[in-house]
């Protein structure tokens, strides 16, 4: 297979819950080995797509392939290549770790799946609690256990819906490396998250979500690059008096400007007739994604899709 071919492909998905549109119009592909994050507010439709992918949820227009397979058409082909990993915990019952596992590999028809489920147990942190019941365990190692559950079967696209969420940020850690481990086999991934952080670390190209539409398709630092400010704090010898249109603090000696990612220092210097030799000291403030994102939600920008 080669490298770039899409292994999701999503065109014109539009979804409803009677008439009330949650997916409008979205289209985004996922090439082999890559992954990519799915961010936006609460109510944004980010599950909804997730559910539509996985054959949770039935939508009336547009269309989904996973691996090359219609997920409506030919289901069964495409369900073997996804793993769920889904945002609300469920209950196991009366189940221990490992039978759940068993259940759920014969369930994707592999009979003797035992060296994969012993490298989940291990890998997950598992393998002291293979022997306890998943209801008795705590909701950190539940999404363990779903996330097990998700890769029995070596699916090539993982959906992960906020596989952090309620996670202490040692375990969110050892999460990371493990999907930066799943990427290096050639796993796709499509993970939604309210961690910008985690969506920074973790995906090659981002999505923003905003009322069931894809406001932006993008990587994450050009993200930043094109809509990110910095915050420029310059330190002067000798108090000057600033006019300029970007200063956004003075007190004669000490000037805070707000500046596109690109604004060079020169033009700054020029414009505000500074002199190097009286620059005492300069320090730099670079937004992060999150204020990215919360600028671009609040701007009336819409993006290049
Ligand atoms: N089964 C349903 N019936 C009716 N409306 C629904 C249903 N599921 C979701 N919705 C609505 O669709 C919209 C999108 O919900 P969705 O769960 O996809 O958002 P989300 O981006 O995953 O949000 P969150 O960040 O809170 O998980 C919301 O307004 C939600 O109330
Ligand atoms: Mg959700």
């Amino acid at each position: 297979m080669s490298q770039n071919k899409n292994i999701l492909e999503i065109k014109n998905l539009s979804k409803s819950y009677g008439n009330f549109k949650a997916v409008d119009d979205v289209s985004f592909n996922i090439a082999s080995g890559e992954i990519f994050a799915l961010l936006g507010p609460n109510g944004a439709g980010k599950t909804s797509i997730i559910s539509c992918i996985s054959g949770v949820s039935k939508f009336a227009e547009g269309s989904i392939s996973v691996a090359g397979s219609d997920v409506i058409s030919s289901v069964k082909d495409a369900k073997f290549n996804i793993g769920v990993v889904p945002q609300e915990l469920i209950n196991h019952g009366f189940f221990n770790v490992r039978q759940i596992l068993e259940f759920y590999s014969g369930f994707y028809a592999i009979a003797k799946n035992k060296d994969r489920i012993n490298f989940l147990l291990d890998r997950l942190g598992l393998w002291e609690h293979r022997e306890k019941r998943v209801r008795k365990l705590s909701g950190g190692m539940k999404r363990r256990v779903l996330i097990a559950k998700a890769l029995l079967h070596k699916p090539k696209l993982l959906l992960l819906d906020e596989p952090t969420a309620g996670i202490d940020i040692e375990l969110r850690k050892q999460l990371w490396s493990f999907v930066k481990e799943l990427k290096s086999e050639g796993m796709s991934i499509l993970l939604t998250t309210h961690y910008l952080e985690e969506a920074e670390q973790l995906s090659d190209r981002l999505g923003i979500l905003h009322h069931g539409k894809l406001k932006y398709l993008t990587d994450s630092n050009s993200l930043i690059s094109r809509l990110g400010k910095k915050i420029i704090c310059i330190e002067l010898s000798e108090p000057i008096k600033s006019e300029h249109p970007l200063l956004i603090k003075s007190d004669g000696k000490k000037l805070h400007f707000n500046l596109p990612m690109d604004y060079s220092l020169g033009l700054l210097f020029k414009e505000n007739n500074i002199e190097t030799k009286d620059v005492v000291d300069i320090q730099m403030e670079k937004s992060n994604l999150e204020s990215v994102v919360e600028g671009f939600l609040q701007s009336k920008t819409t993006g290049g899709v």
